[in-house]
């Protein structure tokens, strides 16, 4: 009988075509919601593999209920609404999609601060307020980007690309800060090592492109942006959760930083009675970092592609926990 997967929300058509081609069963849940917590557990409990989407809380009772599962698939490179220690204690194995969102994502970091350094939203804004009235010599200024020095907080794929994208177009001096150094990365992109208080008291733009972790939830907080520039920006496309968003706020509002951009908040969806979409030097995205048709192709046809190989070869392409193979 054929292996069966369940698709948690509807993707790009090629992850259905690419398993069904596969021989397997794939029942693709209708609607355009996120499945809740009792639907998931319960028709995750019928299948054989998951295609989950991180709007699926995938906790230590969801892996104990469904440790039947042969694979979890993730349409998504984070996987913090993953349990992946209780998916290894159960020897499921946990996939990603790394790569194919990450110049799109990088594009997105980018875009921000572009927008925040000239206030674009904010401008944007006054015109729909009918605000545009003459030409304003001294009003709403913004800064230059060009010989900046950015800060990577998290230089991997998506990191390396915004690094090479300010560089090109701004000559702008790159330093990064990991848990330990990435030397293919210093190599591609020229960024020099620095540790955490130097990347804050240096960077002009401080970047976050890390995964959220224990070590990062809530990283960014009074403390941390006391530490940083009060001309420098902080630019968030990673996860909501690595930045306090109340510190957030008090930093902005205090002048202790200058300006922000964010395609992830804390919590998210953001209210839009959010202080923050007020601030002219602030602009907000709805997390669409991976929102390109290239990228959620990509991710689909991956995710796919992960349970396809993990049939048929033992291995999936890219697993988060590969201890589970051995
Ligand atoms: C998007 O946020 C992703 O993790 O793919």
């Amino acid at each position: 009988m054929s292996k069966k997967v369940l698709v948690t929300r509807i993707i790009p058509n090629i992850a259905e075509d690419l398993l069904k081609q596969a021989g397997l069963a794939v029942t693709v849940w209708p609607g355009d919601k996120s499945m809740t917590k009792e639907e998931l557990v319960q028709h995750a409990q019928k299948v054989n593999a998951l295609l989950s989407l991180s709007s699926n809380k995938l906790d230590r009772p969801f892996f104990e209920t469904c440790k039947h599962l042969d694979i979890v698939s993730q349409f998504a490179v984070g996987f913090d609404n993953i349990d992946v220690g209780a998916a290894t204690d159960f020897k499921i194995p946990v996939c990603n999609t790394p790569d194919v969102l990450s110049a799109a994502t990088a594009d997105v970091a980018f875009g921000l601060l572009i927008a925040v350094s000239r206030k674009m939203f904010y401008n944007h804004k006054l015109i729909l307020q009918g605000e545009w009235k003459q030409f304003e010599p001294l009003k709403n200024l913004g800064f230059e980007l060009t010989g900046k020095t950015l800060g990577i907080f998290g230089l991997g794929r998506i990191g390396s690309i915004m690094a090479q994208r300010c560089k090109g177009a701004y000559g702008m001096n790159v330093i990064y800060h990991n848990r330990s150094r990435n030397a293919y990365a210093e190599k591609e992109t020229g960024a020099q090592y620095v540790d955490f208080d130097t990347l804050l008291r240096e960077s002009d733009i401080l970047s976050v492109h890390s995964a959220l972790t224990p070590q990062t939830k809530g990283l960014f907080d009074k403390h941390v942006f006391s530490k940083m520039k009060k001309t420098s920006v902080f630019i968030n496309t990673a996860r909501g959760g690595i930045h306090n968003e109340t510190d957030l706020i008090e930093a902005l509002q205090n002048q202790t930083i200058w300006g922000a951009g964010l395609d992830v908040t804390n919590p998210e969806p953001m209210l839009a009675n959010n202080p923050l979409l007020d601030m002219p030097n602030v602009a907000v995205l709805p997390h669409i970092g991976s929102a390109t048709l290239e990228a959620r192709t990509g991710m689909a046809r991956l995710a796919a592609e992960n349970i396809i190989s993990f049939y048929q070869n033992g291995k999936p392409i890219t697993i988060v926990n590969p201890d589970v193979l051995s």
